[in-house]
């Protein structure tokens, strides 16, 4: 019997509208450069776009770094990149842990075979500068790594102290933004931040797959101290670092410096596509303006914060402390919260989160942001959710949401 070749049908996704923590729908802008036809990583012009696609992001992560580059990667590659590059076996890495984030954040730093302390905030909390000095103090670690905004319990970590904090105890400071950036301010040099890691998918407004990477020239240097060129790259004359091999070929940072600086290296075959569609999040976030951008963000947050408190649905954790761009929000007794997000999905096409760990089944997640952050997504979401509710017989007070979050725009 002959097996005749099944095709499937053209990829043509249903016109969902992206309102959980993330990926949501992306800038028609960006979607558009990345339909643009491939080049050679070595082309002239695409140099020029990798360059161009540097000094966008320098302007994005509000620093000088000479070492602002995308790793190719989802959001977990970059924040994998800077362990790989910068811890050795057995040196002692901090992590302050309030989401499920921080947990995969000492998850990668064990398997880069470092001894990993970990402080944890409970989840829906986070930690106070005081706290986590203590820890460096208690732990003399070589890096601190956190979470600016764990998308997992929607907890905002201030960190406007922690740099300083750091620089103090001769501590490096890692920070995963790739949920909160552009959502939230996070200006690299002022905070003293020693590496910064993100994602696209959030609010940059872009797909997963690039990860924008800042890091300071002290870390530039301690990477390339462990410079090891791969063999069939290296070139005459080549002289290896002092220090020990980064475990990686993918992720060793010291190959990735090389590879974006004018030595060109070979190391790797560019994602030539994701790096438009990088640069174009980049283009379309600064044309709009970060301030612009990120009090977008505070306006499209602040009333779906609004209206869901309106339907009479309590939003979860620390309320003083929670991102902009995506909330909570508890599930009451009584409400299958699968069935809820699926008949949001089927009969609106919307797709909202569930959660994960001990809030699994618990809180369901909502998030405004990049493309999505707009009046229009927001009160069809709102509108959505209390229509469901009451469908599935739970009481809401109807017709407030939308009146509480159309309040916070001017009419
Ligand atoms: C705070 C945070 N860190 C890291 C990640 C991991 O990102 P990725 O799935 O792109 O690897 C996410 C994803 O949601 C996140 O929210």
């Amino acid at each position: 019997m002959s097996i005749s070749p099944q095709l499937f049908d053209e990829i043509d996704p249903a016109p969902r509208l992206l309102m959980g923590p993330g990926p949501i729908n992306a800038y028609p802008r960006v979607l558009r450069a990345m339909s643009a036809q491939l080049l050679g990583q070595f082309d002239p012009q695409f140099r020029q776009y990798m360059h161009e696609t540097m000094a966008l992001y320098r302007q994005v992560f509000e620093t000088a770094n000479e070492w602002t580059m995308i790793v190719d990667g989802t959001a977990r590659a970059a924040i994998e990149a800077v362990m790989a590059s910068l811890v050795e076996v057995g040196d002692v890495v901090l992590v302050a842990s309030f989401g499920r984030f921080g947990q995969l954040k000492t998850e990668i730093a064990r398997r880069c075979g470092a001894d990993v302390r970990v402080i944890e905030a409970t989840w829906g909390t986070v930690f106070t500068p005081a706290a986590i000095e203590a820890a460096i103090v208690a732990h003399r670690p070589k890096l601190l790594a956190l979470c600016q905004g764990d998308t997992s319990t929607t907890m905002l970590q201030p960190l406007e102290d922690i740099g300083a904090i750091c620089r103090r105890h001769g501590v490096l400071l890692q920070v995963d933004a790739t949920a909160s950036f552009v959502g939230t301010p996070l200006p690299v040099d002022a905070w003293q931040i020693d590496a910064v890691t993100a994602g696209l998918q959030k609010c940059l407004g872009g797909p997963s797959g690039a990860a924008p990477i800042t890091f300071s020239a002290e870390v530039g240097e301690r990477i390339r101290r462990r410079r090891h060129i791969e063999e069939g790259l290296q070139t005459t004359g080549y002289v290896a670092g002092t220090g020990t091999r980064i475990n990686s070929n993918y992720f060793d940072l010291a190959m990735v410096m090389d590879y974006w600086s004018s030595a060109a290296l070979n190391h790797h075959t560019e994602a030539t596509t994701m790096l438009y569609g990088a640069r174009e999040c980049a283009r379309v976030l600064l044309q709009e303006g970060l301030a612009a951008c990120v009090e977008r963000h505070a306006q499209a947050g602040g009333a779906m914060v609004a209206g869901i408190e309106a339907m009479g649905l309590a939003v979860f954790g620390d309320k003083s402390h929670k991102m902009p761009n995506v909330v909570g929000i508890v599930i009451p007794p009584g409400v299958d919260g699968d069935r809820v997000r699926a008949a949001m999905l089927h009969h609106y096409n919307i797709e909202i989160g569930s959660s994960f760990g001990p809030l699994h089944g618990k809180i369901w997640r909502i998030g405004t942001m990049g493309y999505n952050a707009r009046k229009d997504c927001v009160l069809v979401t709102l509108g959505a959710l209390e229509t469901i509710l009451a469908a599935q017989g739970h009481r809401v007070l109807r017709g407030a949401a939308a009146d509480a979050a159309l309040a916070f725009w001017p009419r």
